[in-house]
């Protein structure tokens, strides 16, 4: 049961595992694991914003993903740019705001274009941030923020002993994003699997069985329910966490 004196995290971030191993459980080709998948997409983020949630980030296509065989990755992208086309609509009524992090320059040309269209139109959404990592790894993302901060130094922008952990956080895609206070993986693994690695080091983390198609709401308040018990002291100590968090609530 979901605790109302608790409150729900702000920013969830899910491992959407398991599609094909769903699929081979009911002798079905991965392709069917993926669309099932896709299909849960939209439920957890239309709950998460039901419930207060203001950033879901949702690992849905990583770097690796790209050694896929070609059939596989070509599949996965006609469902992204699918749902891109079919959901616009409803997440502009619903208040979804719609952001992608990852290299994306690599996605279909197609898909590349009905994504930015989705993100302009949907810019204005206030319930909840919806960010897709697309063709995303979180060592990338470093390599990425590393040459912005070069960069910055070698116009003398930026001194290098004024590098610090927020010029670095500013370089990364998720600079406008708190970082996560839950993390999700589906289908049992416990791995982090490139994903966030920076933004991920005082997130408390969930692992479930469920595989991604059969994680429903029911699922998804079980995870909030866990977190909602947990003690986050960020390295300190109880008294010390208590305290940053007052001071941190009145300014
Ligand atoms: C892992 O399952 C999942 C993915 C490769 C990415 C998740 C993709 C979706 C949920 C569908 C498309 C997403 C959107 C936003 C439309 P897996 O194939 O690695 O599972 P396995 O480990 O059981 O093989």
């Amino acid at each position: 049961m979901l605790q109302s004196t608790s409150p729900v995290p702000q920013h969830i971030a899910i491992i959407m595992d398991g599609n094909g191993r769903w699929a081979q459980e009911r002798g079905l080709p991965r392709a069917f694991g993926h669309r099932a998948g896709a299909e849960r997409v939209k439920e957890i983020v239309e709950h998460c914003s039901d419930l207060g949630v203001k950033y879901i980030t949702m690992y849905a296509f990583s770097w690796e993903n790209w050694e896929r065989p070609e059939e596989e990755i070509h599949q996965l992208m006609r469902l992204l740019d699918e749902f891109i086309r079919r959901e616009t609509p409803d997440m502009l009524k619903k208040g979804i705001r719609l952001q992608s992090i990852g290299r994306i320059d690599h996605l279909p040309e197609d898909t590349v274009q009905h994504l930015k269209q989705s993100i302009k139109e949907t810019a204005g959404g206030k319930k909840i941030c919806l960010t897709l990592a697309l063709s995303y790894g979180s060592r990338q993302e470093i390599v990425d923020a590393v040459r912005t901060v070069a960069g910055q130094v070698k116009s003398g922008e930026l001194n290098p002993k004024d590098i610090d952990e927020r010029s670095i956080q500013q370089a990364l895609y998720t600079a406008d994003y708190p970082d996560p206070d839950l993390l999700v993986r589906t289908s049992g693994e416990l791995r982090l699997s490139n994903f966030l690695l920076w933004q991920l080091s005082y997130t408390e983390i969930y692992v479930t069985e469920k595989n991604w198609p059969d994680f429903d709401i029911v699922e998804l308040e079980k995870a909030i329910t866990e977190y909602q018990k947990r003690d986050r002291r960020y390295g300190k100590t109880k008294s010390t966490a208590k305290e940053s968090e007052r001071i941190s609530l009145r300014s």
